[in-house]
């Protein structure tokens, strides 16, 4: 049980944390979804209660430099677990660079799986770093060819979501380069399969197994569309699809003589290359469960399979994993649940996760007196419905909130990420107004109870929707001179607001040099009248 905390006793009624995915604070208003939306409730929390701006990207967040962006997975774990741990972006890092990946028994299991057959890689085919990096791959092919597999075949996820939205050639081009230098001495290595990340294989939390099944057919099974090399099918289904960004390109078999060079068959060895773990599930699953029965895989080849990590620590999934996953220990989640808090979590299909298995240390498993509430997300591209399922969250919180049930409530908005993610400037501007009406509902319950919330965000998206130009900063344009929409994250740094009608200006917010994501678990057992974990970073609440 947390100590209790002499200064404060605790804020009556309910606490709530609400977690605006993709709401960054940009330096500049050109574009900025979010200074263009009409946000009238956001705009007074920011003008009438106490806030500062906390780290969300970089080192802040365990990634390997501060060049990287925040994303959902680092920034949930930071928020629920406290603390900063490094991340799989940096402990794969670290495992190729000192040796120690190679000298694991899960590689040196995949590498004499791969001795008489072919050893696959699927995975993010990127440098985005939120899910996988190339150099990870290039580095496992190249050790591979060294201790004597003779073929690779590489099933490439297009990426154009964590990475410039049509970037794909920079990185198929220079790859297929690499692989057929590398194909010398009897080793044989190319890709074999692919397609946009959106379209197949990388489905998150059960939202759509039929793009998994799709992904299964592609790389497993080989069958669809042939071209002769990743680069020919990129400009061809560009060509054939105008306008349609990388992440949902459609998939792609390379085949020779009609005959696709790639397929996955018993005797194999298959790497999932991705490190992080909501996109990696269910395409392990297909691979590992003897019983599957999210579709019918034809063909289920016996392979010997590795993910990067292990992506699911209650589930063990998968069973072997070629580097450690962080362990992720005494989070919120947990020490919460020990205090006897009762805590509800809540968010739509495409973030459910986000606040149950990541803000847990990436557990699918719950603590005791944890309540989970997932909205079932739409399955259509979110430009479409820049809304999402903000109404209907606003719903479910409401309905907690007035359960009187819940000590702690928790919830995310999907909408200045998913949208924020299509590059579709109007939308996300849309997106950030429904999350402005949904916090119009929810306040003046949260007033009606008694509580204090938290709004937050986990790292940026909807603040900078133009790529900017790296000399000048200023948006880059498109040869017809539109602007270049960008749809990866950002660099900023997100808000904490501390929404306060109770204490009567009792209560505060310390701007702490460096304060970060992981602040916030301090905060928040402050706010409920308890000292923080020792584990914790420091708390943020300033008591007058
Ligand atoms: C995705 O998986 O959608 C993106 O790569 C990262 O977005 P998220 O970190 O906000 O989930
Ligand atoms: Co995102």
């Amino acid at each position: 049980m947390l100590q209790k905390l002499a200064s404060f006793a605790g804020v009556q009624g309910p606490l709530v944390t609400i977690v605006m995915d993709g709401y960054g604070l940009a330096k500049s208003e050109t574009g900025s979804a979010i200074a263009a939306a009409r946000k009238p409730t956001l705009d007074r929390l920011f003008a009438n209660y106490p806030n500062i701006s906390l780290r969300a990207h970089g080192t802040a967040v365990g990634m390997p430099s501060d060049e990287d962006m925040g994303n959902s997975e680092v920034g949930h774990n930071a928020i629920g677990a406290g603390q900063v741990y490094s991340q799989g972006a940096a402990l794969v890092a670290d495992a190729i660079a000192s040796g120690a990946i190679w000298a694991g028994e899960a590689w040196q299991q995949i590498v004499a799986g791969a001795k008489s057959g072919t050893l696959h890689f699927i995975g993010l085919f990127s440098d985005g770093n939120v899910h996988s990096h190339i150099d990870h791959l290039k580095a496992m092919v190249a050790r591979a060819k060294q201790e004597g597999v003779k073929t690779v075949r590489v099933h490439a996820l297009l990426d154009g979501r964590d990475v410039p939205e049509t970037s794909a050639l920079d990185y198929t081009v220079p790859f297929e380069a690499f692989l057929q230098e590398l194909s010398t001495d009897g080793f044989d290595a190319r890709i074999a399969s692919g397609g946009g990340r959106m379209n197949i294989t990388m489905d998150r939390y059960d939202a759509n197994w039929s793009m998994v099944e799709k992904g299964w057919h592609t790389h497993v099974l080989g069958e669809g569309d042939q071209f002769a090399s990743a680069t020919e099918a990129v400009n061809a289904l560009r060509e054939r699809f105008p306008g349609t960004i990388d992440q949902d390109l459609p998939p792609f078999v390379v085949a020779r003589d009609g005959k696709p060079v790639g397929t996955i068959e018993d005797g194999d060895a298959v790497v999932l290359f991705n490190f992080r773990g909501d996109r990696s599930i269910e395409i392990t699953r297909a691979f590992e469960e003897l019983a599957f029965d999210k579709f019918d895989r034809v063909r289920a080849p016996r392979v010997t399979y590795a993910g990067m990590l292990q992506y699911d620590g209650d589930l063990k999934l998968p069973q072997r994993f070629l580097v450690n996953p962080p362990a992720i220990t005494d989070t919120s989640g947990e020490w919460f649940s020990k205090s006897g808090v009762a805590q509800f979590a809540c968010s739509e299909t495409q973030k459910f996760g986000h606040v149950t298995y990541f803000w847990n240390g990436n557990r699918s498993g719950k603590f005791d007196g944890e309540t989970y509430q997932e909205v079932p997300s739409d399955v259509v591209p979110f430009e479409q419905r820049p809304w999402m399922k903000s109404a209907e969250i606003a719903d479910a919180m409401i309905a907690a909130l007035q359960s009187g049930k819940y000590k702690t409530l928790r919830c995310n908005f999907a909408n200045g990420d998913m949208v924020g993610h299509t590059g579709n400037f109007r939308a996300a501007t849309m997106a950030v107004e429904a999350v402005d009406l949904a916090l119009a509902r929810l306040l003046p319950v949260i007033d009606a109870m008694g509580g204090i919330a938290l709004i937050t965000a986990d790292h940026g998206n909807a603040d900078e929707m133009y790529e900017l130009d790296k000399k000048t900063k200023l948006p880059a344009q498109n040869k017809d001179g539109s602007f270049k929409a960008k749809t990866a994250h950002t660099l900023n740094p997100v808000p904490l607001v501390l929404y306060d009608n109770v204490s009567g200006g009792k209560l505060g917010l310390k701007a702490l040099a460096g304060a970060g994501l992981s602040n916030i678990a301090a905060t928040t057992a402050n706010l409920l009248g308890f000292e923080k974990h020792a584990k914790w970073d420091e708390s943020l609440l300033e008591i007058k």
